[in-house]
C-alpha cells in the first residue's frame, strides 16, 4: 500500500505568521525522500492554507505524483487544467468547515460532474472522487468519468470497537466492488498511527492519503532536536 502525504498543515503553520517558514514545498520534497508515493494539497476557495504560488512551486518540484484536492468550481477547474497535476481529487467544500466533512454528493451534482470532468482526460489529468463507501456513489463515479475513487474513512476514524469494525467492513466491501468495476481505489481522512493497521489487509486499496496525523506527529518527533539545536547556539 502506498502513502500519499497531505502537506496542507505545513502551510497552516506558515500562514500563522505570514512568513516563508515552514515551506510546504520543502516538506513535500522531504516526504518524497522518505518514501511517500505522492503529495496531496487542497487549494481551498478561501486559500486558508495552500496558496496559488505554493501549488505552482509544488508542480515544479514534485517528482512523484501531485494530487490536487479541489472543489468543483470553474475557477479551480481553470487552475487545475493550467497546473496539470497528475491527479485531481474532487471534494465537497464548505467555507465554514474545519476540514472536508464527508464524501461528494454525486447524486445531486451528477450532471455538473459529467461536464466538469470531461476536459481533464484530454489534458492527461486523472480524476478521482472523494466519496462515501457506498455502491451507488461508486457506480455514479464511474459513470461520471472518474477513473479512481477515494473512499472516505472519516467515520471509521471517529468510531470505536464494534462500530469501527462495521465501518471497516463497509469500506472493505466498497473497495472490492469499486475495483471489480475497474476503478482504482484509494482511501483517506482521519487515518492515524493507531487506526491504520487494519488497512494493510484491504489489498484493493492501493494508497492512503494522510495529512493531519503525520504533521501532528512531526511536531513531537522534531521538537526534541529543535530545542537542543537552539540551546547549542545560545550556550
Ligand atoms: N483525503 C481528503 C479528500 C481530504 O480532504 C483530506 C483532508 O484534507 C485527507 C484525505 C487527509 O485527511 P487527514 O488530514 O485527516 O489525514
Amino acid at each position: 500500500m502506498r502513502l500519499a502525504v497531505n502537506i496542507d498543515h505545513i502551510a497552516t503553520v506558515r500562514n500563522a505568521r505570514g512568513e516563508q517558514d515552514p515551506d510546504p514545498v520543502a516538506a513535500a520534497l522531504l516526504a518524497e525522500q522518505c518514501g511517500a508515493a505522492g503529495i496531496v494539497c487542497h487549494l481551498r476557495e478561501d486559500r486558508r492554507h495552500i496558496k496559488d504560488d505554493d501549488l505552482a512551486r509544488l508542480r515544479k518540484a514534485i517528482t512523484t505524483k501531485l494530487d490536487l484536492e479541489m472543489a468543483m468550481t470553474d475557477e479551480l477547474q481553470q487552475i487545475a487544467l493550467k497546473t496539470k497535476p497528475e491527479l485531481i481529487t474532487l471534494v465537497p467544500e464548505k467555507r465554514e468547515e474545519l476540514t472536508t466533512e464527508g464524501g461528494f454528493d454525486i447524486d445531486r451534482h451528477f450532471k455538473g460532474l459529467l461536464a466538469f470532468i470531461k476536459p481533464f482526460k484530454p489534458a492527461g489529468i486523472e480524476v478521482s472522487l472523494f466519496i462515501e463507501p457506498e455502491k451507488k456513489a461508486i457506480d455514479l463515479s464511474a459513470e461520471a468519468g472518474a477513473t479512481m475513487v477515494e473512499l472516505h474513512t472519516g467515520l471509521y476514524a471517529q468510531k470505536q470497537g464494534g462500530e469501527q469494525k462495521l465501518e471497516l467492513e463497509r469500506i472493505r466491501k466498497a473497495a472490492i466492488y469499486a475495483k471489480s468495476i475497474g476503478l482504482k481505489v484509494v482511501a483517506g481522512h482521519g487515518l492515524n498511527y493507531l487506526n491504520i493497521a487494519p488497512f494493510r489487509k484491504l489489498t484493493e486499496i492501493e494508497e492512503v492519503s494522510i495529512g493531519h496525523a503525520i504533521i501532528a506527529r512531526a511536531v513531537f518527533t522534531g521538537l526534541d532536536e529543535a530545542v537542543r539545536e537552539m540551546l547549542r547556539i545560545i550556550r
